[in-house]
């Protein structure tokens, strides 16, 4: 049967915030239908889970190249695992001792997009489970473009040409950094800054998006202390009762493909004896506009 008559078995999640595919295998060569297939989906979902896949690193190395460059880190920029490597794969482990390197441990992994920090934040990630064992923590996307639209009409028209900059956090002792509203009379985060629309629009959806994390240093332009403190306080309340958000609870062979535009995520704390090994790769994107 030609690739293109593939129907994938596809199960949608709780509101819209992602869609599971039970029985497609990413090995083989996909066909530019599928591959639009599965763009789309991502664009309509913000993330697609695929069960049961024995990738190999090129294997999830090709597969990533269907949807873009991957993501180059630059040392003068640091990123999770760049101090180390140039590969395009990071290794997100936990009792991962048989990798040289691996990142991120047992601790809590307050919601953040990747790289919001940078002048190009990466459009997409993916996220492959090698190694999982019981009692490890799930990862829990927000969508935030119904982050944006839930906002009140007052508190949209508030924000729609406000800038947000988010400090670099690995300027910063390794696990110290907390969301937090700096004050500037007190300390300024260390590292070149690049503010970004704090509501930016999809590039293939042209969805606005409330681009916020809670994670990191952040500061408003032009605004008063005492103003940003009141948003951004408002802001994160706001993400954290949202109810259009995605919990996946980890199993061997998954591979979970996000949007890094469109959502944020999550990873609670778990016992630091638990082992839970996944594999990462980031699709490099465009300057927030
Ligand atoms: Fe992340």
């Amino acid at each position: 049967m030609p690739l293109t008559m593939i129907k994938i078995k596809k199960t949608e999640h709780n509101k819209e915030v992602g869609i599971t595919v039970s029985d497609l295998d990413l090995n083989i060569d996909l066909s530019p239908s599928l591959i639009n297939e599965i763009q789309d989906l991502v664009n309509k979902f913000k993330l697609v889970v695929f069960k049961n896949q024995k990738l190999t690193d090129n294997a999830l190395s090709d597969f990533a190249l269907n949807f873009g460059p991957p993501f180059k880190p630059d040392n003068n920029f640091p990123v999770l695992g760049s101090q180390n490597s140039l590969d395009s794969i990071v290794v997100v482990g936990n009792q991962a001792d048989e990798y040289e390197k691996s990142y991120l441990g047992f601790q809590e992994v307050l919601p953040h997009s990747d790289h919001q920090w940078l002048k190009c934040p990466s459009a997409a990630s993916m996220l492959y489970a090698v190694d999982i064992h019981k009692y490890s923590a799930p990862t829990i996307w927000y969508d935030m473009v119904q982050a944006y639209n839930e906002l009140d009409n007052v508190l949209k028209e508030f924000i729609d040409e406000l800038k947000i900059i988010t400090y670099n956090p690995f300027y910063r002792p390794f696990g110290s950094v907390v969301a937090k509203y700096i004050n500037r009379t007190i300390d300024v985060p260390p590292g070149n800054i690049f503010p970004h629309p704090i509501v930016r629009i999809h590039p293939l959806t042209k969805e606005k998006i409330l681009y916020m994390n809670i994670a990191y240093e952040v500061e408003f332009e032009n605004i008063s202390f005492n103003d940003g403190v009141e948003l951004f306080n408002k802001l994160k309340n706001h993400i954290l009762n949202l109810d259009y958000k995605y919990e996946h609870n980890w199993e061997n062979n998954d591979l979970v493909f996000w949007d890094n535009r469109a959502t944020i995520h999550y990873r609670p704390p778990f016992d630091s004896n638990v082992r839970r090994v996944l594999k990462r790769i980031t699709i490099g994107g465009e300057k927030p506009f």
